[in-house]
């Protein structure tokens, strides 16, 4: 009787463990798998077998994952595992990196899961709309990252088009359709807020990136919940599907639908069929059907089924539960794999739905668990050692260090399942460390930063974009090195013309000679009155330059006002206004009785025989005072000063500002012998060899040559570089066809120039939407300090908002970004000219000194080479480009030329003294301390 019992005990317990061996895989049989698994990889990768290709590799359109600069506040939707969440994700970037998130979980009910399209999508966008009410952020327009777990045949992260449904979802009119257009639909429909859909996330992906954040070594993202699948970056040049084959890209494998071919056969079970047919989608997803939790608690039904049918269970009853399809749900199977004790799972499978009810029972359906939840557990296994084995051979590696991010309730619920997996990776994949970290916040994380990632390299797209747009508009005003090299070439023929006798006449570069023959040699003292006039300030200053243990000078200024009528006026009217000023400064400062030597810097071009004398050629810039052009402005100057009956030595010396700005800048570096302006107006002065200026006897030493090359090309010299923009200046000028060299490059044009390309840019519909505002109209509107504004690297595109909200146009992000570009367009030509002058000044200077290297250094001022951000970089850059065989110091004067003005004019009065005196011991006159009547030289 024992024997029968036993027996039959036995051979109940043979039966049960053979259908349960059906499901015990060994280590050949599963690296049978894994190969398998690595064919299908490659098979979906290639071109002329992905579409016959089981394991789908599509790609995801991610190409990098986070690098912790990402930031801002995104919506996320996260549909497809157990839960569909809707959250709002903050990240910070920086030392306060952190990701804030906020979400709530909404129902999908099976009537919608199953229903159309539309309702399916509907009732997402109603529970967004609920959310966004609870947040109090409707109005608000997001960007939102959407994770969507499901194949998606995606042609950019923000399109993706449903492959088929998988789990538990068959909406009806979704396969083949964009599921980004079907959300965006239904958002329209419901017409009650907007959404900026940047991105369209796998699970997989999601989960990968929001391990990545933490860990850059994660690489895979692999999901083991309602069902199954893994990504990773792979190298572009190995996804023929997708053109380009540069840097890497996420792929979204779809493994779960691996053995769709047949290749897997040989392991199904009986059991696995079942489920496939009785599934919503028979036939496909063949692998997510053995791995996932969807599926492994169907197995189980179909199994003890099988074995009460047999008898060898439940007494051979098959209860209404057991009949139930999907009444075993993942965490059944991993709560039943959990309980240890026989008695606490006969009660669990007593509460389950009154599943078990004797000891054996309990034992039988505990063994059936853990048999189907282990082969799941060692498929992905398999699975996974196929990708990190691929990834390593990718890379040329010997061995692999990577880590996977995972998701999942399967993963994470089960007893047993992360282990058996990571056992079997570690088995099947000996060349690989493989580390497995669990994400903790789910995928909408990740699909925020995907949003993040995307968000930025579409704005940086765009804009590059946009760019090449306006580059393209502005082609004529961006030059090559080859142009800027004929440039300078022309400028040095235009410099030798000025320089001869025979050419002089008709050269358009003047070359004026200064008399000013070498910088400060640091001997020079005194107490000087310093006049400033032709910049955008009219200075008068007082230089106090001493001479105990080391040469200082002290200064104060004063600035005064220049009102265009009196700019404009008669030139009388204007000197009086200089004498005027020059009497109150010297009131303020006490100096009313003290005959203090004067230096002029007048900055507009002056043919000079002396230092202190100044016929002006032409005004230039904004001056246009009447009967001064050909007068000597020294004498003008001191009949209005003598009109006043200010007490005063006399003004000593006029001088270019450049020349000022030389001196000064002479001051502190011994090698200074250029001078340039870059300011209202440009100009540039350097020491000649006298034997070159033929307009002045002698050849012994240097003189200081004014060039006043702001009227380069006014002969037609610069024709082929001059644009409708820069004639359109000329014509609105006050000097019509001159110094059109100044006018493509000095401050007081360029910000016409901007506002002009503006105006036509707008009246084109490239700008504004088309609008033209009636201060975008106004001459001098748009002025060249708000193009430094605008250029400033951090707050630039802020400042285009507010100046171009000033002018009435309402600007988008577009338009600023747009005009910011404009502006350096505009000043990157002008700083580029400069450079293109400069450098001949600079080939000029090495020749006369026959040296193979030239190392000088350059004194600058003016307000736009000050103000702009990026304008002395970019200068510099260029020169050193042109004429890489100088080595040129580029020095600011920090104190103007009045200082350098002060220089000369100590000069001049020690040279008048030492005349006087000797003309007083030949003479011996001993009156006054007036000037003698000769012309003097510095
Ligand atoms: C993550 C994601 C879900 C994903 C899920 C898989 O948490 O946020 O979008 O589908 O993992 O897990 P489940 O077990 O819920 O299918
Ligand atoms: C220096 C001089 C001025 C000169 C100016 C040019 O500061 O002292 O005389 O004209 O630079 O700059 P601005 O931008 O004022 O024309
Ligand atoms: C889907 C995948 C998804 C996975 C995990 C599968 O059914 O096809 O896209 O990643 O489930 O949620
Ligand atoms: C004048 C120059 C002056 C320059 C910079 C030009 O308009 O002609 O003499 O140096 O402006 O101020």
């Amino acid at each position: 009787m024992v024997t029968a019992v036993a027996q039959r005990l036995l051979s109940q317990r043979k039966q049960v463990d053979d259908t349960l061996a059906h499901f015990s895989l060994n280590r050949d049989q599963l690296r049978v798998v894994r190969d398998k698994m690595r064919v299908e990889l490659e098979r979906g990768l290639r071109k002329d077998s992905h579409s016959s290709a089981s394991v789908k590799m599509l790609p995801a359109f991610v190409f990098q994952t986070p690098d912790g600069t990402e930031r801002g506040k995104y919506l996320a939707l996260d549909l497809g595992g157990t839960n569909f969440r809707v959250l709002v994700v903050k990240i910070r970037s920086g030392i306060r990196k952190s990701v804030r998130m906020y979400n709530k979980i909404y129902a999908i009910p099976h009537e919608i899961m199953q229903g159309t399209g539309e309702e399916l999508f509907d009732h997402i966008v109603h529970c967004i709309s609920d959310f966004l009410d609870y947040m109090g952020m409707k109005n608000t327009r997001l960007p939102l990252g959407f994770t969507f777990s499901f194949p998606c045949r995606q042609t950019g992260i923000d399109k993706g088009s449903l492959v088929s449904w998988t789990k538990g979802f068959k909406a009806t009119d979704c396969e083949d359709h964009d599921v980004v257009d079907m959300l965006r639909d239904a958002i329209k429909r419901r017409n009650e807020f907007d959404l900026d859909i940047v991105a369209v996330v796998n699970d997989t992906v999601g989960t990968m990136m929001t391990c990545a954040y933490e860990d850059s070594k994660c690489e895979i993202g692999l999901i083991a919940g309602t069902g199954s699948n893994v990504c990773y970056m792979e190298d572009m040049r190995n996804i023929e599907t997708v053109e380009g084959d540069e840097g890497q890209m996420c792929v979204n494998t779809e493994w779960g639908g691996f053995g769709e071919n047949g290749c897997i056969e040989d392991i199904r079970t009986k059991f696995d069929r079942e489920v496939d047919e009785g599934s919503l989608n028979s036939g496909k997803q063949r692998f997510e059907k053995m791995t996932s939790g969807m599926y492994l608690g169907e197995i189980v039904r179909q199994i003890l089924i099988d074995l009460t049918k047999r008898g060898l269970l439940f007494r051979g009853r098959i209860t209404e539960p057991l009949k139930t399809r999907g009444i075993f749900e993942t965490k059944f199977l991993s709560q039943i794999e959990r309980f240890i004790s026989t008695y606490t799972l006969i009660i669990a499978l007593m509460h389950l739905q009154s599943l078990g009810s004797t000891c054996d029972d309990s034992i039988i359906v505990k063994e059936v668990c853990g048999a189907v939840s282990h082969r799941a557990a060692q498929l992905c296994g398999a699975g996974m050692a196929a990708i990190v084995e691929k990834i390593r051979e990718n890379r040329g590696l010997e061995h692999l260090e990577i880590t996977v991010g995972v998701d999942g309730t399967l993963y994470k619920l089960h007893p047993h399942f992360s282990r058996v997996l990571k056992d079997t990776v570690r088995d099947l994949a000996p060349k690989c460390t493989v580390s497995f970290v669990l994400s903790e916040d789910g995928s909408g994380k990740g699909a925020a930063l995907i949003t993040a990632v995307a968000r930025r390299y579409c704005d940086k797209r765009r804009q590059e974009w946009l760019k090449l747009r306006i580059d393209k508009y502005l082609y004529s005003m961006r030059f090559s090195d080859e142009t800027l090299l004929e440039i300078m070439s022309r400028f040095r023929r235009e410099l030798e013309k000025g320089l001869s006798q025979d050419t002089n006449p008709t050269a358009t570069v003047k070359m004026l000679p200064t008399f000013v023959r070498s910088i400060p040699d640091g001997t020079e003292k005194g107490d000087f009155i310093a006049l400033d006039l032709g910049g955008s300030n009219f200075r008068i200053l007082r230089v106090k330059v001493s001479h105990e243990k080391k040469q200082t000078v002290q200064m104060e200024t004063e600035i005064y006002d220049t009102p265009e009528d009196i700019i404009h006026g008669s030139g009388t009217r204007l000197f009086d206004h200089v004498a005027e000023c020059l009497g109150d400064f010297m009131e303020k400062h006490k100096i009313k009785d003290k005959k203090l030597p004067v230096g002029f810097t007048f900055s507009f071009p002056c043919a000079q025989t002396k230092l202190d004398e100044g016929i002006l050629l032409t005004w230039t810039k904004r001056f246009k005072a009447s009967g001064v052009e050909g007068m000597d402005v020294v004498k003008l100057l001191n009949k209005a000063i003598k009109k006043r009956g200010v007490r005063f030595t006399d003004i000593m010396a006029v001088v270019n500002d450049t020349v000022g700005t030389m001196m000064t800048c002479g001051f502190d570096d011994h090698r200074c012998e250029v001078g340039i302006i870059i300011g209202t107006g440009t100009n540039a002065c350097y020491m000649e060899e006298m034997r070159h200026i033929e307009l002045v006897e002698g050849d012994e030493g240097r003189m200081c040559i004014n060039t006043e090359w702001g009227a380069f090309g006014d002969d037609g010299m610069l024709e082929d570089i001059r644009t409708d923009f820069d004639r359109d200046i000329d014509r609105g000028s006050l000097n019509p066809g001159k110094q059109l060299f100044e006018k493509m490059v000095s401050g007081m044009y360029m910000g016409e120039l901007v506002r002009l390309i503006l105006v036509k840019m707008a009246r084109e519909g490239l700008l504004f939407e088309g609008r033209i505002t009636p201060e975008l109209l106004t001459k001098g509107k748009f002025e060249t300090k708000h193009i430094s504004a605008i250029e400033k690297s951090k707050e630039g595109l802020s400042k285009a908002k507010e100046i171009l909200a000033r002018l009435g146009v309402e600007p988008s992000a577009d338009d600023c970004i747009a005009v910011q570009h404009v502006c350096a367009i505009v000043s990157f030509r002008s700083a580029s000219l400069v450079a293109a002058t400069l450098a001949a000044i600079l080939t000029r200077l090495k020749d006369n000194k026959h040296v193979p290297r030239l190392k000088t250094t350059v004194g600058i001022d003016g307000s736009l080479y000050k103000m702009h951000p990026q304008y002395a970089r970019r200068l510099h850059k260029t020169v050193r480009r042109l004429v890489p065989e100088c080595d040129v110091r580029f020095l600011l004067s920090e104190s103007g030329s009045g200082k350098g003005a002060a220089m000369v004019t100590a000069w001049a009065y020690r040279l008048c003294g030492d005349a006087q005196q000797n003309l007083r011991h030949s003479s011996g006159d001993h009156a006054g301390n007036g000037r003698g009547g000769e012309s003097m030289e510095v």
